[in-house]
Order: C-alpha cells, then sequence, then structure tokens
C-alpha cells in the first residue's frame, strides 16, 4: 500500500492549478444516464472516485473513455439497471444513478451504501423525495428497488439540506411528468453546476442558486456538454498550505466566491489573501492566530475543510473552537494529529484545539480523504519526517496532490 513522506517545515511558495471538483463532476457522470447519446465532460479531475464512477456506469453498459481530463460518456447502450454493493460500498455517490435510471427506465436495483467511517449518513432525504415523486421504492437484500416507476411532479421540503439530496431530486425531477417544487435545497456550487449542465441540455430548472427550485419535466434532453467547475475544496486545501507553512501560495483556475467562507477565517488567522477573478493568492503569517469556525451547508464554511483547519489552529497562538455542525462525528483526524503533538480535545462535535509552537513528523494513518488532507498540511508544517499510511484515500480526491506540492517546494514522496 502507497505512503506518503513528508519532510516538513518549508514555506510553500508558487503557482498551483486546480483541478476540476470532484465533487461537481460525479453528479454530471451520473446525469448522462438521463439521455441517451455520446456526452462530452471536460476538465474532469482524474482521481479514484472519477474512476470508480465510470466503473459504475460501464456495468450499466455504458462507454467511457478518457483523454487527459475529457471524459466522454456514451450511455446509448445502457442496459441494465443495478449498481451492485461491491461499488456502491466504495463510493456513496454511486447512489447519484438512483435517479437517472428510474428517469429513464422507470427501473433500478441499487444498492444501500451503508454506513462510512465517520457515521452513518443516511440516505433517507434520497427516498423519501423520490417517493414524493410517485416513485415506490423497496428495500429488499440491502437494495434499493424500484420497478414500474413513473416519475411524477411533486413537492419536497427538506428538513436538512443536502447536497446529495438535492442532485438526487433535481434528476429526477426534469425528466418527470408535470411540475416539482423542491423547497430548501442545497445550493453548494457543485448542485448549482449540475443545474447548469441540465438545463444547457434542455431541462427546464428555475431558481437554481437559490433555496427553492421550480422544475418542469420535460420528454428528452440532449446529450451533455459541459465543463466542470473547480475544486473548492483543493483550492481552500493548499489556502490553508499556505496559512499554516507562512508560505505564499498563487491559485489557478478558481471562482474565488465558491471557498470566500474559507478564505475569511483564514483572513481572520493573520493570512493575506488577494483576489482576482479566477485567481487567489494567499500569503500566510509567520505563526496563525486561533480562530473559531462552525461549519454550515454552503456558502457557510464548508464540513470538507474541517479537518484541515484543525490543522492550521493546531499551530496557532491560542486556543480555537472548531464545531461541525454537517457531520457529528467527523473528527478521525484528531487522535492522528495528536501523535504529531497536537493539543485537541474532543467535546462531542466541537474541537477545543489548543495551538502549539511546533508540531511534530510521525508516522500516522490516513481515516478518509479530508482527515488526511489534514494530515499533509501538518506534515508540512511539522518538524522531521511524517510518514502517512492508507494515502488511497488521498487518491480519491487531490489530482496529482504530491507533484502539486512538489512543484512549489514541498518535500514529499510516495512511497510504493
Ligand atoms: N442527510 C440526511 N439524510 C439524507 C442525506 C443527508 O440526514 O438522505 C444529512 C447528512 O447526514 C448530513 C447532512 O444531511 O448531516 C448533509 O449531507 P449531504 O447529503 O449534503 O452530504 P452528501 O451529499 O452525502 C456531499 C459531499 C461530501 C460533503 C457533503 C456536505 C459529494 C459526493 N459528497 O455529501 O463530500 O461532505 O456533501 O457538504 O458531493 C468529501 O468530498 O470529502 C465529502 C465527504
Amino acid at each position: 500500500m502507497d505512503k506518503l513522506l513528508i519532510t516538513g517545515g518549508r514555506p510553500l511558495e508558487g503557482t498551483v492549478p486546480i483541478s476540476g471538483a470532484k465533487n461537481a463532476a460525479l453528479p454530471i457522470m451520473a446525469a448522462t444516464l438521463l439521455a441517451s447519446g455520446v456526452h462530452t465532460l471536460r476538465n474532469v479531475p482524474r482521481l479514484r472516485d472519477t474512476r470508480t464512477f465510470a466503473r459504475v456506469l460501464e456495468l450499466l453498459g455504458a462507454k467511457v473513455a478518457f483523454d487527459g481530463n475529457v471524459c466522454t460518456i456514451d450511455s446509448t447502450g445502457v442496459n441494465s439497471v443495478e449498481a451492485p454493493y461491491e461499488l456502491v460500498k466504495t463510493m456513496r455517490a454511486s447512489i447519484y444513478v438512483l435517479a437517472p435510471l428510474l428517469a429513464r427506465f422507470g427501473a433500478a436495483r441499487v444498492s444501500l451504501p451503508g454506513g462510512c467511517a465517520w457515521g452513518p449518513r443516511p440516505v433517507n432525504l434520497h427516498l423519501s423525495g423520490l417517493q414524493a415523486m410517485g416513485a415506490a421504492l423497496d428495500i429488499e437484500h440491502g437494495y434499493i428497488v424500484g420497478r414500474d416507476v413513473k416519475l411524477i411532479g411533486g413537492r419536497f421540503g427538506f428538513d436538512v439540506v443536502s447536497v446529495g439530496a438535492t442532485a438526487q431530486l433535481m434528476m429526477a425531477a426534469v425528466l418527470a411528468q408535470g411540475t416539482t417544487v423542491l423547497e430548501n435545497v442545497a445550493v453548494e456550487p457543485d448542485v448549482t453546476a449540475l443545474g447548469d449542465a441540465l438545463v444547457a441540455c434542455g431541462a427546464r430548472i428555475e431558481g437554481l442558486g437559490s433555496r427553492n427550485l421550480t422544475i418542469h419535466g420535460v420528454a428528452t434532453l440532449k446529450p451533455i456538454d459541459a465543463t466542470i467547475i473547480p475544486d473548492r475544496i483543493e483550492a481552500a486545501t493548499f489556502a490553508a498550505a499556505a496559512a499554516m507553512t507562512g508560505g505564499r501560495l498563487r491559485l489557478e483556475r478558481v471562482v474565488p466566491a465558491h471557498f470566500e467562507a474559507v478564505l475569511r477565517k483564514l483572513e481572520e488567522a493573520g493570512s493575506t489573501v488577494e483576489r482576482a477573478p479566477d485567481a487567489v493568492t494567499v500569503t500566510g503569517p509567520s505563526r496563525p492566530r486561533a480562530v473559531n469556525v462552525v461549519t454550515q451547508p454552503f456558502p457557510g464554511f464548508p464540513t470538507d475543510m474541517q479537518a484541515q483547519m484543525i490543522a492550521v489552529c493546531a499551530l496557532a497562538s491560542g486556543t480555537s473552537l472548531i464545531e461541525d455542525t454537517v457531520y457529528l462525528d467527523r473528527f478521525t483526524h484528531v487522535p492522528e494529529l495528536a501523535r504529531m503533538g497536537a493539543s485537541i480535545e474532543l467535546r462531542g462535535n466541537v474541537a477545543v484545539v489548543r495551538g502549539v509552537d511546533r508540531l511534530y513528523g510521525a508516522p500516522v494513518m490516513a481515516t478518509d480523504l479530508r482527515a488526511s488532507a489534514s494530515l499533509v498540511l501538518a506534515g508540512l508544517a511539522a518538524n522531521g519526517d511524517t510518514l502517512i499510511d492508507r494515502i488511497y484515500h488521498l487518491d480519491r480526491g487531490y489530482e496529482t496532490l504530491e507533484k502539486k506540492l512538489g512543484a512549489v517546494g514541498a518535500r514529499i514522496e510516495r512511497i510504493s
């Protein structure tokens, strides 16, 4: 199993090109099932998760080809409606195929994802939303099963804001008969990007970017031709790397507004941020100041940056309170950071981070994608060598991470 060896203590300086967003690419890849034909997706990050999603589509009968970051998906020959447990258990986002299969074929057999490393992560909203649109779904032997489904317009209000369920119901509604009203939807850029891609191929969606959507079903859609938006979490992770190492990084090919909540926190912690229309330059302080953070759905501070922000605060002067209100148990990085000398006390879903003067390199273990990113940040700022095990988690969500970090001065090496 590959490991990453990082020798820390160097400020990072230079330019980092930011890749396409994993969490925007995955639902758009699923949406290619909605229309028969050849779809072209550009700026798709080459990651384990996009490869896994390609596998899911291939199992359904699609043909998927990558040429660099251009992904061509021919969904003409899709002839299966089953997404098996073996794949869904490795990537929860596989559940995105559910609505497109129901919309196009009136049937689906999709494994329930089960738990995840940091908690239950239910899919009840996906199911009750689809049921509100006329889909009778059964749970059979661990699978969500729909037969003879005819999606019809309905009204569904989310009691919890959900990125995944919003994307799922959008995909169901665009081909449903009649009009669907979705209330209290997620407005994450990834969700809006899916909506934009659907509108460009003929869907009728009103209110994109707002909390309420009205979707008028259409009979058919044209194939998708879309460019995936920049990855705001990758960009924010590099911004945190500049902040934490006292470096200066220019992040190119970004939409600054997509990670403004993180940039503001880094400014509050002492970084200087220069914003351009499609680039951001972050200059870190000699030592960050403590800040308090509460994660929220977009446009709030993203839960996907909670672990990385804890790493920044681990070295700050003063005590920071980092609260995750989206996922209450997403703290598997805390004991690993403690092995590097961080002083963090968990009180329920709040991490009390008492900044220390120094972190020390240590052998640590990656437990999930963003937890791994926090260990990389800590390793970059620590004294000595950090050896991170199980980095396949990182490969799920950061395209050529060690290459990008190496190019801006990090001493980082993948050991096979
Ligand atoms: N929730 C429910 N019921 C549901 C769905 C969600 O109660 O049916 C709850 C969740 O338990 C959570 C909250 O709603 O408390 C928000 O979850 P959401 O559905 O928004 O999360 P998701 O769609 O499963 C996506 C990203 C995650 C990111 C979250 C929150 C993708 C593929 N995944 O997950 O990304 O943390 O939104 O922003 O888009 C990552 O990239 O590392 C990652 C985990």
